[in-house]
């Protein structure tokens, strides 16, 4: 997937200015900057949620998209395994298979509007990852995991995604190499907006 001369401002402040960048198939590329530089602007205009006001995307052949938005975006009274039900085709047995995986408890009732927000954030990955899309993008994945759920949580991630475009938005550089990265767009080095 390419992105090439990509602008976006919001009235009249501009956020990106000429972003040209390449996201390798099956790696992973993390894209950083502090908070506010447009980390999250970007990959709604690679999602399709914006609208660049100049510039163009091509996905390169990918053509399924799946995201872990920066906000969890669950269905609050249904339980976990029934927000993955309700976005992935999944067998329930591999659908209980991730949730194992991933610390979460297989069998439970509990909407997720009563989970943590680590376990709440959990779900949210499963049912990105679950969705087997050509491009995976990550908002901030790992928000609100300690450190030993962020490792079982990349791993999870990498096992099962190998040939996604992986891109992973982080103002944490920590987690490049949880998550085995070799590109980095670095929206902080841009200047400032
Ligand atoms: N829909 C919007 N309307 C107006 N301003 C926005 C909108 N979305 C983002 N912005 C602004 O654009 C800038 C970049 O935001 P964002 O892409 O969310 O940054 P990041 O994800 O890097 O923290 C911020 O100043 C933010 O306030
Ligand atoms: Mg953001």
């Amino acid at each position: 997937m390419r992105v090439e001369r990509l602008c976006k401002a919001f009235e009249g402040k501009p956020v990106l200015t000429d972003c040209s960048f390449s996201f390798p198939t099956g790696e992973t590329t993390a894209v950083l900057g502090p908070s506010g530089r447009g980390k999250t602007t970007l990959v709604k205009l690679m999602l399709g949620l914006l609208r660049p006001d100049a510039g163009t995307i091509d996905p390169e052949g990918a053509k399924t998209f799946a995201a872990v938005f920066q906000e969890d975006r669950l269905m609050e009274h249904l339980s976990a395994r029934k927000n993955l039900r309700l976005a992935v085709s999944t067998p329930d047995q591999q659908i209980s298979e991730a949730l194992t995986a991933l610390g979460l408890p297989a069998r439970d009732e509990t909407p997720v509007s009563q989970y943590s927000g680590g376990m709440r954030r959990r779900v949210a990955i499963a049912r990105a990852v679950l969705a087997d899309a050509d491009v995976l993008i990550l908002d901030e994945p790992f928000k609100g995991l300690d450190p030993a759920a962020r490792e079982v949580a990349a791993n999870f991630i990498l096992s099962h995604c190998p040939r996604a475009v992986r891109i992973l938005v982080t103002h944490d550089g920590a987690e490049k190499s949880l998550m085995q990265v070799k590109n980095v767009l670095d929206l902080g080095m841009a200047k400032e907006a």
